[in-house]
């Protein structure tokens, strides 16, 4: 939500900030703004629209800057509601969302501040102009004093000249350490191409950037960004979904690397917290979106290997109920970001009452990674497309990872754990065996392209996987698609197929096989349509079905691990037969900081 970027150093601060605003495009891209000073002189640009379209001419001269770019929260999308807001020269870039702005800006207007758009940041920008004396950053500190909510922010003044002032509460800041100055970012992504030394803010700090040095109030440690520049370019691909997806495989094969033993695994993640979890009595799985698909399926897993009791929510619903919370439960935030701001409020009640926080997270150094008591990393490298792929096939990798941990502390046999560490070694070459058939699954998907209403499912280890196909088919495709069990298509969905709405039906070879063809025999005969995925070497479902997508046979447990890649692919090309801008779909971001 929003991605906020600066320079100060020896170099033109323009195309720094405009490279930046790229990177961070997919935080938001309702509008887009830059604002340079050169001594006296401040350049300001607000543009709606899509800073991918801005060819970088007219360079600006000027050594500091700082730029945003917008998912809109309050004020609608016009320029006058892009950042950087200005009042009476200082200019601000932010964020997050300040709760108390509609107070705050009647207090301000009573004494006679004029505003110039309809957001809650432009408050900001107000209080420090209040506030200032001499001193920039003593003028932010006393402003966000006055502020509830989240913010990071980057304020930059001709009247207090050679410096940004950046703040952070619950929105990510982080500060590149260049050769040639200093950036700041809402994440690494923005800096890679100028340095991998980063450090990150705590909430609550405030930092001045300057040519020669950066000053927080209490010493960092300097965080060492693990991916290359290449990362975060789409390289041969059109789109960063479809290179994304293709990393799959790869994800399966980074995210196990050096983690798995014999007959267990190796997280070092988990070590502190290993005496914990072998009292631990329950584990909560946390996530939203892709996330908490991937929760869901975290709960089959931990259940099945592990033998623990598991329960996947969504952070938004759970943070607000009266679920049973204690010392011996242990809670799991699985998110790619580590930045959304449900799970984080849910984390932080958590670590209240006393359960052990623990993390999947694929961005390092990010604020759940911080929060958290322990946690294993996805290593999916940046994801940059809004839709997430390889993030989600990571997220399974590591709670299968998990799984086995925690069984191994309880009855999971040697031999059943051998079994599965060794299937998940294959699962790199099965995963890329399915990607190698991309040309029929964008067939397929050219060939139902008409439809406008899609029905997926999937029993068991399966029914958080229809529900993640649907999920990706709906939001880059903007076609109506919804993932159940198959057992509850008797009790209502039934009701909705026809020749009109396909149905996808994950139908592996496993112990709920014999439950989903009936399922699908009931879409049959009511002319419903049905792509299949199934198990190479099923012949008896050709009969059955419309169409067949195979994938390798594997441990049942496993199955998500590939099943997943065909609806990835299948969702991806589809949208890309309408014409869809698929990696950023409207009125969607990718890191969902705000509430
Ligand atoms: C769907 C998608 C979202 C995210 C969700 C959580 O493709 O990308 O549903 O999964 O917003 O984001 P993270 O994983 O960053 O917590």
């Amino acid at each position: 939500m929003c991605g906020i970027i600066g320079y100060i150093g020896k170099k033109q601060a323009y195309p720094i900030i405009i490279n930046g605003l790229k990177k961070l495009e997919y935080r938001g891209y309702d509008s887009y703004g830059i604002c340079i000073l050169n001594n006296d002189n401040v350049f300001l640009k607000k543009k709606v629209g899509r800073i991918s379209n801005e060819n970088g001419e007219n360079l600006r001269d000027g050594n500091l800057g700082i730029g945003h770019s917008r998912w809109a929260t309050t004020g609608g999308v016009c320029e006058k509601n892009a950042h950087p807001h200005e009042y009476n020269g200082f200019y601000v870039v932010h964020n997050g969302i300040v709760e108390n702005y509609k107070e705050l800006k009647e207090d301000l207007i009573k004494k006679g501040h004029k505003f110039n758009s309809d957001t809650d940041t432009e408050v900001i920008a107000h209080l420090i102009s209040e506030e200032f004396k001499d001193n920039l950053e003593d003028a932010v500190r006393k402003a966000l004093k006055k502020i509830i909510g989240s913010y990071g922010v980057a304020i930059v003044s001709p009247k207090d000249k050679d410096k940004i002032v950046i703040a952070k509460m619950s929105s990510p800041i982080i500060i590149g350490i260049c050769k040639d100055g200093h950036i700041v970012a809402s994440d690494p992504s923005a800096v890679i191409d100028f340095t991998k030394q980063i450090v990150t803010l705590d909430d609550g700090e405030i930092a001045v950037l300057k040519k020669d040095g950066y000053m927080i109030l209490k010493e960092k440690k300097i965080e060492i960004i693990d991916w290359e520049s290449d990362a975060v370019s789409k390289g041969e691909y059109e789109h960063f979904m479809l290179k994304e997806i293709m990393e799959e495989p790869n994800v399966i094969e980074n995210a196990t690397q050096g983690r798995l033993l014999e007959d267990n695994v190796k997280l070092g993640g988990l070590e502190t917290s290993k005496e914990r979890l072998e009292k631990t009595n329950k584990i909560y799985l946390v996530g939203c979106g892709t996330g908490y698909h991937a929760a869901k399926t975290g709960e089959y897993l931990m259940e099945e290997i592990a033998g623990i009791d598991a329960e996947a929510h969504m952070a938004s619903e759970i943070r607000y109920r009266n679920v049973r919370l204690g010392p011996n439960y242990a809670a799991i935030f699985v998110s790619q970001s580590g930045e959304t701001a449900d799970n984080l409020a849910c984390l932080k009640r958590m670590k209240e009452v006393g359960v052990l926080p623990l993390g999947v997270t694929n961005v390092i150094g990010s604020t759940q990674t911080r929060e958290t008591e322990g946690g294993v990393y996805t290593r999916c490298g940046p994801e940059i497309a809004v839709a997430s792929t390889k993030a989600f096939i990571g997220q399974l990798t590591v709670l299968t990872m998990i799984s086995i941990f925690l069984g191994r502390q309880r009855n999971l046999s040697k031999e059943r754990a051998k079994e599965i560490i060794s299937e998940l070694k294959e699962l790199p070459r099965k995963g890329s065996l399915i990607l190698d058939n991309h040309k029929q699954i964008q067939e397929l998907a050219k060939k139902y392209s008409q439809f406008k209403n899609f029905w997926f499912i999937g029993r068991k280890f399966n029914y958080p996987i229809a529900m993640e196909g649907a999920l990706k088919l709906k939001e880059i495709s903007y076609v109506h698609a919804e993932g159940t069990p198959g057992g509850e298509l008797k009790h209502g969905p039934l009701a909705l197929i026809d020749e009109n709405c396909p149905t996808i039906a994950i139908c592996t070879k496993d112990s709920v096989y014999d439950k989903m063809i009936s399922n699908i025999e009931e879409v049959k005969a009511r002319n419903g349509k049905v792509i299949a995925i199934a198990t190479e070497g099923d012949g008896k479902i050709k009969d059955i079905v419309d169409d067949v997508i195979y994938i390798p046979e594997t441990l049942e447990c496993l199955t998500p691990l590939l099943s997943t890649i065909p609806l990835h692919l299948f969702a991806y090309y589809f949208a890309l037969s309408l014409n869809r801008d698929i990696d950023k779909p409207r009125n969607l971001a990718k890191s969902v900081t705000v509430e």
